[in-house]
């Protein structure tokens, strides 16, 4: 048996061995910063944890955007995911994202804006009305999952800062918390952990703020307390727990594509004609549907290309994958 606990995005070509941590390093370490913290908030008596998971955050149902398939369980939709900040395994978020402090919570929006902007997390999400969407969830893993987000469309937050005619592109930087992040030391990622979107994609309505999943507040290991959902793009553009929100002239550097520019592209639109250098992403297996259930297609732009294909006419998906 290994020592190490590969990464679910297969990353042992491009991540030094020596880097990662042993399982049991990281839990005895969360452990002793669990009670020290644990000790401390007592003392201080004013360290939040953030709020519940089940506290209830109710949308409207939107029925544009519905899906014929069934959702994914709760249970596998926040016990199955990719957090790495809090370690590599599916279950890592699970077990360590309740320590995230999630209240109070700002997130920051400048850069090419007329009206920079830190707005606390309760303000941002009375902003516009919270709809319910059903959203296809394709991981670049060649796994998805079925899931209804409560939030609203980012545009909604990026007319209000008046982006400037420099603005081109759109940053997402996540939030980085040492002492409560178990998954930082392993340094797979340059953290913060950052993604980015052309303006015209941040601005397509199909793209969410996502503040709550199933009806409730968002779990901890799905982004509390404010997450993005870009459904016809791989799942790794789905930036979690984002502090800020940068608009820039030039294109940023992401996370994914900093590590291995050759596998993960700026764009990442789910494109079952385009492999990843090591893997097919032309099916994928639908979470909870079981071992032997048969693998599904995987739709061109996840199936949104309705929607979205008129964003990259005349592109070359080959190059910008
Ligand atoms: N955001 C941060 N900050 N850190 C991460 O490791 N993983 C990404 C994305 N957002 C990730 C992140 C990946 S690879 C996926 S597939 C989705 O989150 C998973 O979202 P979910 O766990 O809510 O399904």
């Amino acid at each position: 048996m290994s020592r190490f606990r590969l990464p679910p995005i297969p990353s042992s070509e491009i991540t030094p061995e020596h880097i990662w941590e042993s399982r049991r390093a990281w839990m005895k370490r969360a452990g002793q910063s669990a009670l020290a913290v644990g000790a401390g908030s007592l003392l201080a008596g004013r360290v939040s944890w953030g709020q519940p998971a089940d506290g209830v955050l109710a949308g409207t149902p939107n029925p544009r955007y519905r899906v014929d398939d069934a959702l994914t369980a709760e249970k596998d939709v926040s016990g199955y995911n990719n957090f790495y900040e809090f370690g590599t395994g599916k279950s890592d978020p699970m077990e360590y994202a309740g320590r995230m402090q999630t209240r109070p919570w700002a997130l920051r929006i400048d850069g090419e804006v007329e009206k920079p902007v830190t707005l606390d997390i309760d303000d941002l999400q009375k902003l516009a009305a919270l709809e319910e969407r059903v959203y296809r969830l394709r991981c670049v893993e060649a796994w998805s999952m079925v899931i209804p987000w409560s939030g609203y469309s980012l545009s909604a937050l990026l007319g209000r800062v008046k982006p400037t005619s420099r603005a081109k592109y759109v940053q997402f930087i996540s939030a980085v918390q040492p002492d409560r992040m178990p998954g930082l030391s392993a340094r797979i990622i340059n953290w913060p952990y950052r993604e980015g979107l052309r303006m015209d994609e941040a601005m397509h309505p199909l793209t969410m703020l996502v503040f709550g999943v199933y009806g409730k507040r968002l779990p901890n290991q799905n982004g509390a307390p404010v997450r993005v959902a870009i459904p016809w793009k791989y799942g790794f553009k789905s930036g979690k727990s984002i502090v800020g929100i940068r608009l820039l002239e030039k294109q940023p550097l992401t996370s994914w594509s900093e590590i291995a520019p050759n596998e993960y592209g700026f764009y990442a639109n789910v494109n079952p004609t385009v492999p990843h250098p090591r893997w097919s992403q032309a099916t994928e297996r639908r979470i909870g549907s079981g071992f032997f259930a048969p693998r599904v297609a995987t739709l061109m732009y996840n199936s949104y290309g309705d929607q979205v294909a008129g964003l990259y006419a005349g592109m070359d998906l080959r190059a910008h994958y």
